[in-house]
């Protein structure tokens, strides 16, 4: 039934990556999809994570070719540029043989000039094919809740319809009103350095209040009552509770490395100086040398704690952990994701309206 519909209905939405973001997005836009009665294809590497949107309502591509044959709008959300890499030049192949035009929306972080050459590739072809740098700010559970912040470049038109399936997976969108693709990587990493920086900072000043005796409950106080930033109290929290060696629901070390690799390669590309990111990348490049790339990043507190002759955090108990998490960050059940559907569904009238 839901097939029967999805065949019938204009856009055939496919999505390529179901890891912790693009899983919960995936999630959050088969939801609306599904009110509407229909559905989308989605495709993982591994299939396990294809079966979980299966028991949502998605159809399961068998492969990639059967995922561009009945798709004609692309989302992807892969780890590295080297993942994106890969995927986008089997896609391409393939878009050179249908007869239908694809929107590629392109949410992964990577760096600005292979933005470039993909959108170009994708360009060159006859079909004309659209490609949109779209990445997104917020961890994995900002996904669930469907607070992301978009960030859109490319083709203004598309962009505008794609706004209909954004919105369903976000509380905002910044439309930095460009074709040039690598000005939405370029903005992402920035936007990042100032994640890291942070995370940098809160290790940094925390150490030293333990090193210097000062109660860390106090810290967190003077944090959140002059720092009341989502990421400045969810980091020194994380910090604090020793929640930093979680796997699940994080941005890990090894992404953080990638994302500080980038940020350091566009200041030296730029001419620009960056020397927090350079320190951020030797700390949690430490972290990545001891075999624990995949817990979040803010374990690099671990390296400054160890060369202050400290023991590495230890986690604490849940209902400790739960205290700081603002309401933002926090993962919500389905009837507020219904709330959240029914609010969206009023803006996707007004861009229907458009
Ligand atoms: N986590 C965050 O807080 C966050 C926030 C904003 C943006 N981002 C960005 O969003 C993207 C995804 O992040 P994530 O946290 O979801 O990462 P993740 O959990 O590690 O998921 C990565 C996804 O990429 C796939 N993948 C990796 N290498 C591949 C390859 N060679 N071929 C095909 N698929 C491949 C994985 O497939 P398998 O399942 O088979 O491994 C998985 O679906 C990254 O670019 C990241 O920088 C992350």
């Amino acid at each position: 039934m839901n097939h029967l519909l999805h065949l019938k209905h204009q856009d055939r939405i496919g999505w390529i990556g179901l890891g912790k973001m693009g899983y919960n997005m995936a999630h959050n836009l088969q939801r609306y999809l599904g009110s509407l009665h229909l559905t989308m294809t989605v495709w993982n590497r591994s299939p396990e994570k294809s079966a979980k949107m299966h028991s949502h309502g998605a159809h399961v591509a068998k492969n990639l070719e059967d995922l561009v044959a009945q798709s004609n709008i692309i989302f992807t959300s892969l780890a590295n540029d080297s993942a994106v890499e890969e995927i986008y030049s089997t896609l391409l192949e393939l878009a050179s043989q249908v007869d239908h035009p694809i929107i590629f929306v392109e949410t992964s972080t990577i760096y600005p000039t292979l933005a470039t050459k993909i959108s170009q590739q994708v360009a060159s072809l006859p079909q004309k094919h659209i490609y949109l740098q779209c990445p997104v700010f917020g961890r994995p559970p900002v996904a669930k809740a469907a607070k992301l912040v978009w960030v859109t470049s490319g083709d203004e038109k598309a962009i505008k319809k794609m706004c209909l399936y954004f919105t369903t997976m976000s509380k905002s969108i910044i439309h930095l009103k460009t074709l040039d693709v690598t000005k939405a990587c370029n903005f992402k990493l920035i936007g990042n350095f100032f994640a890291a920086g942070s995370v940098e900072l809160l290790a940094e000043g925390l150490t030293l209040a333990e090193k210097s005796n000062v109660d860390q409950e106090s810290v967190l106080k003077f944090v959140e009552t002059f720092f009341p930033a989502p990421s400045w109290l969810e980091y020194s929290r994380k910090m604090v509770d020793g929640q930093v060696s979680q796997k699940e629901a994080n941005f890990s070390v090894n992404l953080g490395l990638k994302d500080v690799g980038h940020m350091r390669q566009l200041a030296q590309d730029s001419g620009a100086s960056l020397p927090t990111a350079d320190l951020a990348y030797r700390h949690l490049k430490a972290v990545q040398d001891q075999g624990r790339g995949d817990e979040d990043w803010s374990s690099l507190i671990n390296t400054l704690r160890s060369a202050s002759s400290l023991p590495s955090v230890v986690e604490q108990s849940v209902d400790v952990k739960e205290r700081y998490i603002p309401e933002d960050h926090k993962p919500v059940g389905d009837s507020h994701q219904q709330l959240l559907l029914h609010q969206n569904d009023a803006v996707l009238a007004a861009h229907r309206e458009q």
